[in-house]
């Protein structure tokens, strides 16, 4: 498995443990935490552990499945860093309640899943016979 699928995965489990985190504090304190810190739970719990995992699990395996190479590695990387520096930006600017930083952070995150998107597409080739 290449680094970068390896650190999908590690980023997932962080993101799983401090989302979990941010939860449990709710029901123990809610009073301590910001308006939007639900919104940055769920967030961190969907995109973060279930979202990297499987861009972690599928840029590994759709290439086996396919039995082509995955369409570009860069790409890839590229996306790693989008995701994750968006997901970071977005929760940050929901928990300091800054809307501009949570648009900035929602718009690299949705650029690093359209690189997702295509990367998949041009791997999976739905138009190919094999
Ligand atoms: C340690 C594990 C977790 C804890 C302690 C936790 C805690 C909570 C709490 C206290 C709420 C607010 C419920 C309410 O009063 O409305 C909540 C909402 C939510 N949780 Fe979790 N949760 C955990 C795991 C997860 C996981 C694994 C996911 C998804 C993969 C998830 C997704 C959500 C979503 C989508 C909401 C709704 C957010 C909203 O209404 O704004 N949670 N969670
Ligand atoms: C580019 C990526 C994303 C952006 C910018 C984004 C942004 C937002 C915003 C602004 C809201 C609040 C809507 C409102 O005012 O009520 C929201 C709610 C929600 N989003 Fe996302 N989202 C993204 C991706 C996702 C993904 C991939 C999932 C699930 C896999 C998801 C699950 C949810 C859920 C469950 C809620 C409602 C829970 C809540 O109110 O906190 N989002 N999202």
């Amino acid at each position: 498995m290449l680094p970068r699928n390896r650190w999908f995965i590690a980023a997932a489990l962080a993101y799983a443990l401090l989302g979990g985190l941010l939860g449990l504090t709710w029901l123990a304190f809610p009073a301590a935490l910001p308006a939007y810190a639900l919104r940055a739970h769920a967030h961190l719990m969907l995109l973060g552990f279930v979202g990297m995992m499987i861009f972690g699990i599928g840029l590994h395996v759709l290439p086996r499945f396919t039995g082509r190479p995955l369409f570009s590695e860069r790409l890839a990387d590229a996306q790693f860093l989008l995701v994750n520096i968006g997901l970071i930006t977005m929760v940050t600017g929901w928990l300091a309640d800054a809307r501009l930083v949570t648009t900035a952070g929602g718009a690299l995150l949705w650029i690093g899943l359209l690189l997702f998107a295509l990367n998949v597409v041009a791997t999976v080739r739905p138009w190919a016979r094999r």
